[in-house]
Order: C-alpha cells, then structure tokens, then sequence
C-alpha cells in the first residue's frame, strides 16, 4: 500500500518526506485555503513546491464544477508538472470530465466518493484513483471501511484498473484497517502516520536497552 500525505502545509510534507515513506501527497481546497493560499499564481506556485519536495502523484483539486471549467483548470494544473493529478468531484460533469482527461492522458483522483455506486463510475470513466473518505462515513455511524472493502472487492471483481485510494483517515488503526481491506493508497494526516510508530512496549524496551548500553560503556 502506498502512502500519500494528506496536507498542503510544507513543514509537515517535508517531514513525511524525510521518513523515507512517503509515495505522494492529496490537497484540497480546505487544506489549501488553512495554508493561506490565494489566488492561481500563488497556488500554481504551491503545488509547483511540493512536487519539488516529494516525487510522486500530488494531487490538485479543481474549483470549478462545470465540465468547461473542470476542463480548463484541470488542463492548466497539470501542465504544472509532471506528477499534477487533477482531483475531480463526483459529480455528473466531473465524471463526464474525468473521461476526458483519461482520453487525453491525463491522471485523474476522483474525490468525495461514498458509495460503490459512485466508486463503479469513476472506474468506468478511467478514473487514475478513487478517493472514498472513510472518516466522513465514520463520523455518521456508518463504517467506512466497509465501503474500501466493497470497493477493492467490485475492482478485483470486475478487472478495473482504478487505484482505491483511501482518504479521510483519521487514526493509525484507519491505516492498517485499509492496508488489511486491500487499498492501493491511503492518505493520511502526519498524526496518523507517526501514529504507527508507537507502542508502549517499544518504548518501555528501547529504555531498558539504553539503559543496560550505558551499563556496558
Ligand atoms: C483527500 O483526498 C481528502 O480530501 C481528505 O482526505 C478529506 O479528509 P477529511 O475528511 O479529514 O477532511
């Protein structure tokens, strides 16, 4: 399973990054706009800084949602650069122009899924990813990872090449949850990352262990 960072803030990507398990990055209008960016030069300027940073798919989110204007951004994000995945919203136009980027080779990340329904549409349109957001589902009583599972299983299934990249993390347990239902990626806050890394046992043993090393000095 691939890791992707889900933030647009700089410091916190860079270090992801510097932990050497870092596959890729999601953005979207919310964490861009928590970042202060404003305006298309500026946030042409950002995601042109983070794919500095990391090698790996970044992806953009379009503002508009007409399938012109998904078009139009979408075409100028990803002359960005190389790595730019435009990041289309489940909606009619937004799957009409999903279909079109993938016709014109351009990668797709198709966002704010919650169904299965919705997941079969984006693959028929030659979505790249698939963006299910587990913790929203969470958060309504609902559980989220049914749905990555569902998803994986219709995928495997039906022989559809679209990657399930599962969003909306909000804990370490999402990430081994998903790593166990079978997503491709799963992209997830710092918190969520580093999270993994801790265990009262590991701790408790890498104290005795210094403890007996300075005994041996
Ligand atoms: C990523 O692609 C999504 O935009 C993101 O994971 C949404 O997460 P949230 O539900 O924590 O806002």
């Amino acid at each position: 399973m691939k890791f992707f960072i889900d933030t647009a803030n700089l410091d916190q990507i860079r270090e992801a990054q510097g932990m050497g398990i870092l596959d890729g990055v999601t953005t979207n209008p919310s964490l861009m706009a928590k970042e202060g960016i404003k305006g298309s030069e500026a946030i042409a300027q950002h995601y042109k800084t983070i794919c500095e940073i990391v090698d790996g798919p970044v992806s953009a989110e379009v503002l508009g949602t007409s399938f012109e204007g998904i078009i139009e951004e979408g075409k100028k994000l990803a002359q960005i650069h190389k790595n730019i995945v435009v990041k289309v919203p489940m909606i009619k136009d937004g799957i009409k122009a999903i279909k079109w980027f993938t016709d014109n080779n351009i990668a797709t990340n198709c966002t704010l899924v919650f169904s299965a329904g919705q997941a079969i549409l984006a693959a028929k349109a030659g979505a790249t990813y698939v963006s299910p957001f587990i913790g929203r589902i969470d958060d309504t009583n609902w559980d989220g990872l049914e749905l990555i599972e569902q998803i994986v299983g219709i995928y495997n299934a039906q022989g559809f090449m679209t990657e399930v990249l599962a969003a909306s993390i909000r804990s370490p347990l999402h990430i081994v949850k998903c790593a166990e239902a079978g997503a491709d990626v799963c992209t997830c806050p710092l918190s969520s990352i580093t999270g993994l890394l801790k265990h009262p046992l590991t701790d408790a043993g890498l104290q005795q262990f210094l403890k007996d090393a300075e005994s041996m000095k």
